[in-house]
């Protein structure tokens, strides 16, 4: 077991953090994402939350960008928050990915009739089909006080990233015809592609999910039933096929969306870390995996450290 001092933690992540900011890496951006409206692709960011209030960044001012996939994280969590787990687990696993998140065919991404997992696609536009409000609006402002509530971030929908995803965005639309065809949605099949990308579109900074990982660390220390069932999810598939990522033989927890951005936290019941800790990252090109090629890096060498 390492035990470090917490001014070890302080001292290395911004040092580590530097290394990503010189380099330069192979990556790309996702066609269902404007590419061209990405001005520094080389970006790296990354901020630390050692509590609610004490957040750190590399970088002097924080770039907003869309969380993506991370959302999935945030509605999987109000589902099992309102409903409890019978809700979600009538309907899916939380078993690793072992296809492509945007996997279309129904024969791929479910296993003796259930979904592979709620941060598939498949899975996580099942769980928005859930959420309440009488349309798809409600619905999206449902999950904004939600965030504001547990985790006391502001967030708004990015349209114009919304509507270039909704323009985009096939493979979504296959899915949800096979889902409904399946039985699995809640609600049809427009108003969930319509709650699902408008939540993919939501703008926060690296210190937002900083912060909303710090929270979230609490809540799994502090056993929170949902809480719980999230984390498992967070260590076995949240960072697409390259999940589980072992380091020192332990799983990271962490969720990353393809916009380039990973939200992780540590926390001490976990033996092997001394420091609770939330992290967000953001740097736009992705690895093969299709997670932030620099970010996915970081969060390793980070944890090997740690
Ligand atoms: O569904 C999409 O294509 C995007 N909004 C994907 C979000 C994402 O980050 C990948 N998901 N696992």
């Amino acid at each position: 077991m390492k035990q470090l001092q917490s001014y070890n933690v302080k001292y290395d992540w911004e040092q580590l953090a530097q290394k990503y900011v010189n380099s330069n890496v192979e990556g790309y951006i996702p066609v269902t994402l404007p590419r061209n409206q990405v001005e520094d692709k080389q970006y790296f960011e990354v901020s630390i939350a050692f509590s609610k209030e004490e957040i750190y960044s590399n970088q002097p001012f924080n770039r907003p960008f869309t969380i993506q996939s991370i959302s999935k994280f945030i509605t999987l969590l109000y589902v099992l928050e309102h409903y409890g787990p019978a809700k979600v687990s009538n309907k899916m696993k939380l078993s690793a990915s072992t296809v492509d998140y945007n996997t279309t065919s129904a024969d791929l991404f479910l296993s003796n009739n259930l979904i592979l997992n709620p941060f598939i696609n498949a899975g996580a536009l099942t769980i928005a089909s859930m959420i309440k409000g009488d349309n798809n609006s409600e619905k999206v402002s449902t999950i904004i006080a939600f965030i504001r509530q547990y985790f006391q971030v502001e967030s708004t929908v990015d349209e114009s990233i919304f509507l270039f995803e909704k323009a985009n965005s096939y493979n979504n639309y296959e899915i949800a015809a096979n889902l409904k065809q399946y039985g699995f949605l809640e609600d049809s099949i427009e108003n969930t592609i319509d709650t699902y990308l408008q939540l993919c579109a939501l703008r926060m900074t690296t210190k937002d999910l900083a912060k909303i990982g710090f929270i979230f660390q609490e809540m799994v220390s502090k056993k929170h039933a949902a809480a719980l069932m999230v984390h498992e999810a967070m260590l076995q598939c949240g960072l697409y096929r390259a999940s589980p990522l072992s380091v020192n033989d332990k799983y990271v927890p962490a969720k990353s969306g393809v916009s380039g951005s990973i939200l992780a936290y540590s926390y001490c019941h976990d033996t092997l870390y001394s420091d609770n800790i939330g992290l967000g990252i953001y740097s736009p090109l992705l690895n093969r995996d299709g997670n932030s090629a620099k970010g996915y890096d970081y969060l390793r060498d980070f944890f090997r450290n740690l």
